[in-house]
């Protein structure tokens, strides 16, 4: 199994709307999943109370003063044969190093916006330094275009934006109401509105992580 952090210094990016929509599609793919929430606002935690789906299964909350036995949990969780997800807070470059120690794949979302590829600066030097420390090609480093409205030039343009800062790209995730009403119900989007864009989006996305870590 493995262990995939999802990191941004900006706050609202989609990085708590990744990790629970990949987790469902995880399970959906008959993976054991455990979704660590280490983000101190809990809005991983508060959305999987909203509903009875797979969330309510699977998030497991560490508390503040907990955040240095996040490596721990993980691995424990891993050990225990589950495909790991660690939820970060935005500007909390402690925790995010402390996710990117542990993990075999981190994410980086980034918005449409060019202040969005600036923030992605902090995330990456820190996912690069875990690497350093590591002395190993882990974690995996990768951008997920997120929030994106693929009907504009600025959306359609942004994966190509990212590619020029040297690092792979994976699907990305549009901009779409549907993301928003599936966790108003405590939802996944996979539970919400299975046939819908946005969850073949999750899904592609699932895939091409899934690839990435079972390498
Ligand atoms: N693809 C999407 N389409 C529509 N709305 C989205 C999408 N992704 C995220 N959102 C909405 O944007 C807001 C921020 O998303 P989210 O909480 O996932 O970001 P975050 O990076 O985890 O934020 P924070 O840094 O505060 O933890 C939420 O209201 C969420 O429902
Ligand atoms: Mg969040």
């Amino acid at each position: 199994m493995a262990i995939i952090a999802v990191l941004g210094r900006k706050g609202g990016v989609g990085k708590s709307t990744i990790v629970g929509n990949l987790a469902a599609e995880f399970a959906d793919m008959g993976l054991s999943v455990t979704a660590l929430d280490a983000d101190p606002q809990h809005s991983l935690s508060a959305w999987a109370s909203q509903g009875k789906g797979m969330l309510s299964r699977c998030v497991e909350k560490i508390k503040n003063d907990h955040a240095d036995s996040l490596r721990a949990k993980a691995r424990a969780a891993e050990k225990d044969g589950n495909l790991v997800l660690i939820d970060t807070p935005p500007g909390a470059p402690d925790t995010a190093f402390q996710a990117a120690l542990v993990a075999d794949l981190v994410l980086l979302p980034c918005g449409p916006s060019p202040l969005d590829l600036f923030s992605l600066k902090e995330p990456l030097s820190l996912a690069l330094k875990a690497r350093a420390q590591r002395r190993s090609k882990r974690p995996r480093i990768r951008f997920v275009p997120s929030k994106v409205l693929l009907h504009t030039n600025l959306g359609r343009g942004l994966s190509s934006s990212l590619e020029e800062m040297g690092r792979k790209v994976l699907p990305p995730i549009g901009q779409r109401i549907v993301v928003a009403e599936a966790v108003m119900s405590g939802l996944t989007v996979m539970e919400y509105d299975p046939n819908s864009v946005s969850r073949l989006e999750f899904k592609k996305l699932a895939s091409a992580v899934h690839k990435v870590v079972m390498r």
